[in-house]
């Protein structure tokens, strides 16, 4: 389907309230709006326009807006309402973000996480930045946003050791934030299947090692 959003509905909707001011390099302002008459969010790197970062900023939002509409209908994944030049229009999710929910609903929660994550990674695509900003809870519902990070790989690379990590590091990071959030501890069964792999360790200390000398 083509979300592209009809030429009269491309300029950008006006902001009814910011979210979060893009700081960072590629970061975008998020504000909500209404698109259709809809509560919508807006993801928006227009500040790169004409600028030479263009071209990453609307590979950004080509990236996002392909994993939304590959998940769409899904319920843990907001729906796709449309792109226009360096903006996306997502679905407004009420929910409040996996940090702030009450602590009495957590293990529903996360064990509706652990399925979602296990769900994504059976479709192909890793998240690689769940936290729990990324994370909206309505009432126990999970819902996974900021797909900015996330990938797809083909059915036949699924199997390789570094697509297999980015899944083992996504299912990690859900562990952790439970046993941070709730005081729940991942089971052996878990630690053991979520340790980093020995040349995930090698690598990293490698990388540490001369990142270490690099600045000093
Ligand atoms: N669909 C949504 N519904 C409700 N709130 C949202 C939605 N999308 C984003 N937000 C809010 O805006 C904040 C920032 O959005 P998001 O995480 O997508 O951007 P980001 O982290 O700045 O972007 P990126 O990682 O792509 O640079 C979220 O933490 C959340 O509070
Ligand atoms: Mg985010």
């Amino acid at each position: 389907m083509d979300t592209t959003l009809p030429s009269g509905e491309r300029e950008h909707p006006r902001p009814t309230r910011l979210l979060k001011r893009g700081e960072r390099l590629l970061e975008p302002d998020v504000y909500l709006t209404h698109l259709r008459g809809r509560p919508a969010v807006i993801k928006d790197y227009g500040r790169y326009r004409r600028t030479p970062l263009s071209p990453f900023a609307r590979l950004l939002v080509r990236r996002e807006a392909r994993v939304l509409r590959r998940l769409r209908g899904w319920r843990h994944a907001p729906a796709l309402l449309g792109t226009f030049g360096l903006a996306l229009g997502i679905e407004f999710v009420p929910g409040v973000p996996l940090g702030e929910a009450a602590l009495e609903t957590g293990s529903a929660v996360f064990q509706q996480l652990r399925g979602a994550v296990a769900a994504l990674h059976a479709a192909g695509i890793t998240h690689n930045d769940l936290h729990p900003a990324n994370v909206l809870v309505c009432g126990t519902t999970p819902v996974l946003i900021d797909f900015a990070s996330a990938l797809r790989t083909p059915r036949w690379l699924r199997r390789l050791p570094p697509v297999r990590e980015l899944r083992r590091s996504d299912m990690a990071n859900v562990l952790k934030m439970q046993q941070r959030l709730t005081g729940e501890p991942p089971s052996p069964r878990e630690a053991a299947l979520l340790a980093r792999p020995r040349w995930v360790r090698s690598v990293r200390s490698f990388w540490q090692r001369h990142y270490r000398r690099l600045k000093a």
